[in-house]
């Protein structure tokens, strides 16, 4: 999306591990805005390494805003509706100054990383969810929701699917132009930017299905039913009221990012033989 104008920082030259090397490379390059898309992202592993993920979703971010102040760069840091969840009783989305209250150490080390982002003088933090997208032709893909459901209804007539987290699954092209909106615009502070209205990984694996001509049925299941390491949120769906006004436009509806995702899948003719999910962030 953003063409040549974007520089990416791979971990072979960059790991959050060394954030010293990777506060150099920054100064090196001197950018006007740094996109760390980068994280602990294995939720239910993190239940287990709580100071490595703290390293890369916390300390590191704190080292990136030093290097950014250093050159006068923005920061943009992405976070996640999972720094919500404790509040067991909502059921109204959350706005960007509601109180967070996270359920797991990957959800607590993102809301530490997002203080540790506003170290940085420029800073926009972007707490999003539900991360999905069809990649682009070459690139493996296999690692969001739905890219497993489709790969998982090649072997599977029935599938069960948790039906009692509400949230916003929201696919990427539409994130990241959102983002971009709001760095143009010069915005700063933290921001929810997702696609409208929300749904539950059964009311959205279900519309894939539909939108992707697929056969296979859908079971809901409880959160019980499907224990993991790290507890989720019940809902933690976010108010995008404040992204809306800003850049005089929500992002679409879910349902149309899911069909984006189907169109593009089919476009690139995605066969089966994608790598098995097991962790969402
Ligand atoms: N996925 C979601 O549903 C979701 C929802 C809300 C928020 N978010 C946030 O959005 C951001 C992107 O998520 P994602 O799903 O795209 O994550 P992802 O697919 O797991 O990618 C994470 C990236 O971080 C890099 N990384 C991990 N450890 C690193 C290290 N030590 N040094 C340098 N790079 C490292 C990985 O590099 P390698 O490719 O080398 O492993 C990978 O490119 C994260 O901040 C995440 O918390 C995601």
């Amino acid at each position: 999306m953003l063409g040549p104008i974007a520089v990416p920082l791979p971990r072979r030259v960059a790991d959050l591990n060394q954030p010293s090397v990777v506060a150099t490379a920054i100064e090196q390059l001197r950018p006007d805005a740094v996109i760390n898309c980068a994280g602990w992202t294995a939720v239910d592993d993190a239940e287990a390494a709580p100071t490595e993920c703290h390293a890369i979703n916390t300390l590191a971010v704190g080292e990136i805003a030093k290097a950014c102040n250093n050159i006068d760069a923005t920061l943009v840091q992405m976070s996640t509706d999972y720094v919500f969840g404790a509040d067991k009783n909502r059921s109204n989305p959350f706005s960007e100054t509601d109180t967070p209250g996270p359920l797991s150490v990957y959800g607590f080390s993102k809301l530490a990383g997002e203080e540790a982002a506003t170290t940085a003088n420029r800073h926009l933090v972007i707490r999003t969810s539900g991360l999905y997208s069809a990649g682009e032709a070459g690139i493996v893909r296999g690692r969001n929701f739905a890219d497993t459901m489709l790969s998982l209804a090649n072997d599977h007539d029935v599938l069960r699917v948790v039906g009692d987290q509400q949230c916003t699954p929201s696919y990427v092209p539409h994130v990241a132009k959102g983002v971009l909106e709001l760095l143009m615009l010069g915005r700063r502070g933290i921001f929810h930017v997702v696609n409208n209205n929300s749904t539950t990984w059964h009311g959205f694996a279900n519309e894939l299905f539909r939108l992707a001509e697929k056969t296979n049925s859908v079971a809901k299941i409880t959160t019980d039913e499907y224990p993991t390491a790290a507890e989720r949120p019940l809902y933690s769906v976010l108010a995008t009221e404040k992204f809306g006004s800003t850049t005089g436009s929500p992002l679409p509806d879910w349902k149309v990012g899911l069909r984006e995702y189907v169109q593009a899948r089919n476009a690139q003719n995605v066969g089966s033989g994608e790598t098995k999910c097991t962790q969402y962030s």
